[in-house]
């Protein structure tokens, strides 16, 4: 299964997100590709952490990817049964991001819940996925992922509101949610959610549902599909 992270707005997560989601993938025995199709090269340099850390699952692999084509065809070769392929990209619109709608098989857009982000997000499910979808001809679901999440925005009026506006054209939001936590933090260093000594639960328990609600809106919409 080839996953995407994409939103053309720096800082909310998608990154962070993607590593989350990488250790779920390892935890479950899956192998996972991390594309870093971002030029700064932030995954890239995970995957190095985790090596001198000596934290780098066995079935880890990473592939950086400067062009669109290397984007699409790292996608098509690392894919496969009992693999989960991570392409992750810049905060903002190019063809590097595209390159990642096109190849991927669902699409998570993280958002945290600012009226930027919200502006962003919607350009990638009402713009940018339909014309993925145009132009490589069959169906790409997309599912929305809080990130960031603090007690105080939880209570915020503008959640409800903002999250009717991305709600608007039908994609759904995740149902677990990734909350501010320093675990997640700690995934700029060499660690997996796994790795310390004393995991974190919470974050655990979280970004596994989180893995849970993507698959399960990928399995729904492979059957409408069909
Ligand atoms: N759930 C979270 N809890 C706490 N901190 C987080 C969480 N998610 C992300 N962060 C922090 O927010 C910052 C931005 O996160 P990240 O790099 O994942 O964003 P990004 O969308 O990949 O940004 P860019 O578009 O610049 O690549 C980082 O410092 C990261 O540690
Ligand atoms: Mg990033």
């Amino acid at each position: 299964m080839i996953i995407s992270a994409a939103i053309p707005k720096g800082g909310t997560g998608k990154s962070t997100m993607l590593r989350s989601l990488a250790s779920v993938a390892l935890h479950r025995g899956y192998s996972v590709t991390l594309i870093d199709g971002d030029r700064r090269q932030n995954m890239n340099r995970w995957f190095q952490m985790l090596g001198e850390a000596g934290n780098r699952p066995d079935r880890l692999q990473m592939v950086s990817a400067m062009t669109p084509q290397e984007i699409l065809d790292a996608a098509a070769i690392h894919n496969g049964e009992r693999s989960v392929v991570l392409i992750d990209t810049e905060g903002t619109t190019n063809d590097n991001l595209m390159a990642g709608l096109f190849a991927a098989d669902i699409v998570v857009v993280p958002v945290y819940f600012a009226l930027d982000d919200v502006t962003a997000a919607i350009q990638i499910t009402d713009h940018y996925i339909p014309l993925a979808v145009e132009s490589r001809g069959r169906p790409l679901p997309a599912i929305f992922v809080l990130t960031k999440q603090t007690i105080i925005d939880g209570r915020a009026r503008a959640l409800t509101e903002l999250r009717a506006i991305i709600q608007a054209n039908g994609t759904p939001i995740a149902e677990h949610v990734l909350h501010n936590r320093v675990a997640y933090r700690d995934l700029q260093t060499g660690q997996t959610l796994y790795s310390p000594a004393v995991p974190d639960a919470k974050a655990i328990a979280e970004s596994e549902g989180v893995f849970d609600d993507l698959l399960q809106t990928f399995i729904e919409a492979t059957r409408n599909a069909a």
